[in-house]
């Protein structure tokens, strides 16, 4: 059964990051995945993470099962993220969620959820787009498509063109919406924008499913919730699947979530069952530990404290990373504008260079993005700047 199955190509991403692993050049830098990296290029283990580790350790008494749809007191505290404490989607309890191994596990979940509910269904993304989207949702048997989102240089986002596109998916379908910090572009609508985004979606009568892996890396928990929140209308139908890996830094911790927001408590009730089917048989029930950590951070005053500090720093970190890439660039390519970096928001940009552009930086320099041009501004220092900006206008 074996002996003559081809090869699979390596992931656009990932598979750029062993070939990085085995790269002997002692002046390497991975600007593929998106992985923050502080100033000495470690990504380093949250402090608030530590500290809930420890009282974890010393508490815990099982490693029983959990149940299928997670820890409760986690899917209770990453709704409070979400959507605000006291807000109506939560007091009425017209939501549910289940916890899952990642934002990507949960995006499989809704996947095979859309699939049961609805076959026919065609799942449509950005374009660009994050390229596991189109194969996670492709994975669950959907039909998958894209609406308009940026201008060719993948520069500016094109609102127009992206609301007409939208005005073009049929009544049922379901629309992938990036809710901050665009991957692969780091361009996001404006606050008004996302309002005739969710006028539209919703006057067409297709289901947002918002992936939402970037709180806090933008520019601010409750700022980067403000898209989301246009979709939070009286009686509004949408699912969230939500990542942990990079604003409480788990990455290897798999830890995520499906939020599913329903008309009623009793459509909740009725979504949460076949959410639990789905997800029964996929993994089973999730992992413990990553949960565990965001729940106790979230739920206890000091961590959360703590937590949003140590947020604060890496988002502004960032930014911080973005505004000396384009000034860098700037004094090495003056006749190129790079400025559209500086107002992007997260760890991606992209940086203009074509797929040969991106192969020679790999292989004459060490450097590595992904060949469509995205670069991780997160994976990004001081005291490598100039060498990799160098590098670039060289191949420029
Ligand atoms: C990325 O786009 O680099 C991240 O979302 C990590 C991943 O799994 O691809």
């Amino acid at each position: 059964m074996f002996e003559n199955i081809q090869p699979a190509p390596p992931d656009a991403i990932l598979g750029l990051t062993e070939a990085f692993r085995n790269d002997p050049n002692p002046n390497k830098v991975n600007l593929t995945v998106g992985v923050y990296k502080d100033a000495t290029g470690q990504t380093p283990i949250l402090n608030c993470v530590k500290q809930a580790e420890k009282r974890l350790l010393e508490s815990a008494s099982t490693k029983s099962y959990l149940g299928i749809d997670g820890l409760p007191q986690f899917g209770s505290r990453i709704r409070d993220l979400m959507f605000g404490a006291d807000h109506e989607i939560i007091t009425s309890g017209r939501s549910t969620v289940v916890q899952a191994p990642g934002g990507t596990g949960a995006l499989r979940v809704a996947g095979d959820f859309i699939k049961t509910i609805s076959p026919q269904a065609t799942i449509w993304s950005s374009d660009p787009t994050w390229p596991n989207h189109p194969k996670v949702f492709a994975a669950a048997g959907l039909q998958t498509a894209s609406y308009a989102y940026l201008n060719s240089a993948g520069t500016t986002l094109e609102f127009d063109t992206m609301l007409a596109s939208l005005k073009q998916i049929p009544a049922g379908d379901v629309v992938c919406l990036h809710g901050c910090c665009h991957n692969p572009s780091g361009i996001d609508p404006t606050a008004e924008q996302w309002k005739q985004i969710a006028d539209a979606v919703y006057d067409r009568g297709i289901l947002p499913l918002l992936d939402f892996a970037y709180q806090g890396f933008g520019d601010g928990i409750e700022e980067d919730a403000a898209g989301l929140r246009e979709f939070c209308r009286g009686g509004s139908e949408f699912l969230v699947s939500s990542s942990y890996s990079k604003n409480f830094g788990l990455y290897r911790e798999r830890v995520g979530a499906l939020t599913a927001v329903t008309a009623n408590s009793d459509s909740a009730a009725t979504v949460l069952s076949q959410l639990k089917a789905t997800v029964r048989a996929n993994y089973s029930n999730p992992p413990a530990h990553g949960g565990e950590i965001v729940a106790k951070i979230l739920g206890d005053v000091e961590l959360r404290d703590q937590w949003v500090e140590e947020l604060t720093a890496m988002r502004e970190r960032i930014n911080l990373m973005r505004q000396l890439f384009v000034d860098t660039m700037k004094e090495k390519v003056p006749q190129r504008d790079f400025s559209h970096l500086a107002s992007g928001r997260g760890m991606f940009a992209f940086s203009g260079l074509t797929a040969e552009q991106v192969d020679q930086l790999r292989e004459e320099h060490g450097i590595y993005a992904v060949r469509n041009g995205r670069i991780n501004v997160g994976g990004m220092a001081e005291n490598n700047m100039d060498d990799l900006c160098t590098a670039i206008a060289s191949v420029l």
